[in-house]
């Protein structure tokens, strides 16, 4: 059996090529694949284990063969086998690819042309370079007709088909991910598992000034229909995410609390409505109404100002002239 390439040689390629083949297909994200799945470390420990196995049946093969050689027979194996046990190909396909005449064939190329003493040779172009234009011809014919003929997608096509693929993707992903809340998506949480998750942040973070039961203390009564900032579920979402005015005590929460967990104490926030706490503080702000929360047992009076605090909840974070005299007063 002749022997082309060594097998120290030929284990690694061959195991190499079949795990790039495997990280191709297998997709597995960041993380390599057989880093993340271990079922394909074990493949591939046993691809170069039956690897390995096959390289040592060929040569124990051979090893009863050449027992059963008549002498003469084993000699010439032996030559044969040590001729192309090296790796002579290598360097002859090394040689031919330069393709530089040796020295002592130079007499054959030289032109016979004398610039001051100095002569010189007529090289061929050397065939690495050949066959590398050669295929970039072929590459460039390829491409043309694919690209130019036949209306082949450009880079800016292709992107834009990606962007529009994963901006799909990531609509589907926002309806099934609540956790992805924020102050323009928020809406007022219903479920129980919702207002309990809510009412924990609540009584973790926020009683020492509001009060379990929301009828305020440091911080403004939540119960009544009155709001500084904002009573709809967006406002409210922004002044726990964002924080009221500054040096009135109500600090932004967003460090501490992820989106959901504001929108859950949001909402909660908003089952105080209508409430009748025990020490009630008294009411703040003006009186605004989320048409979906609460109910509205005060009568409205300032219906004016309520229109626009309801678009744009930050207009009540105006002068203090705008807020009413109980505010001031403190
Ligand atoms: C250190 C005391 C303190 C803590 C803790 C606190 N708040 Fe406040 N909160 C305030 C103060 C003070 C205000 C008034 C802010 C202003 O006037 O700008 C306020 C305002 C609010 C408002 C707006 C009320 C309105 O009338 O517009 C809401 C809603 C609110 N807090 C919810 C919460 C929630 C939910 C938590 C817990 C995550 C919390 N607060 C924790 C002090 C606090």
């Amino acid at each position: 059996m002749k022997n082309l390439i060594p097998s120290w040689i030929r284990v690694p390629v061959l195991f190499f090529i079949i795990l790039g083949t495997v990280e191709f297909f297998v997709d597995s994200g960041k993380q390599p694949a057989f880093v993340k799945y271990p079922a394909v470390l074990l493949f591939l420990l046993l691809v170069l284990f039956i690897l390995i196995a096959i390289e040592g049946i060929v040569g124990s093969l051979e090893n009863v063969m050449f027992q059963k050689l008549s002498p003469e027979a084993k000699a010439k194996f032996i030559a044969e086998k040590n001729k192309s046990a090296k790796i002579t190909w290598l360097k002859d396909t090394y040689i031919k690819l330069l393709g530089s005449k040796p020295i002592e064939q130079e007499g054959e190329i030289i032109l016979d042309h004398s610039y001051d003493g100095i002569k010189e040779l007529d090289n061929d172009l050397p065939p690495w370079w050949k066959y590398a234009f050669y295929i970039s011809i072929v590459f460039a014919v390829v491409y043309l007709i694919r690209y130019e003929v036949f209306g082949g997608q450009n880079q800016i096509e292709e992107l834009n088909e990606e962007i529009a693929e994963a901006q799909v993707a990531i609509e589907a992903y926002k309806k099934t991910a609540k956790g992805l809340v924020d102050v323009n998506t928020v809406t007022i949480l219903t479920e129980a598992s919702d207002l309990t998750a809510g009412k924990n942040v609540f009584q973790t973070n926020c009683v020492a000034c509001h009060m379990a039961d929301g009828g305020g203390g440091i911080g403004p009564n939540l119960t009544d229909n009155h709001w500084i900032l904002g009573g709809d579920i967006k406002s409210i979402f922004h002044t726990i995410s964002e924080g009221g005015r500054s040096g009135k005590g109500m600090i932004a929460w967003k460090a501490q609390l992820k989106p959901l967990e504001i929108a859950q104490v949001a909402s909660y926030v908003l089952t105080f409505q209508g409430t009748t706490p025990a020490n009630p503080k008294v009411a703040e702000g003006d009186i605004i109404v989320d048409p979906n929360a609460g109910d509205a047992s005060e009568a409205p009076t300032e219906t004016s100002e309520e229109g626009e605090a309801e678009v744009q909840p930050d207009s009540t974070l105006q002068t203090e002239a705008e807020v009413p005299a109980e505010v001031i007063s403190e």
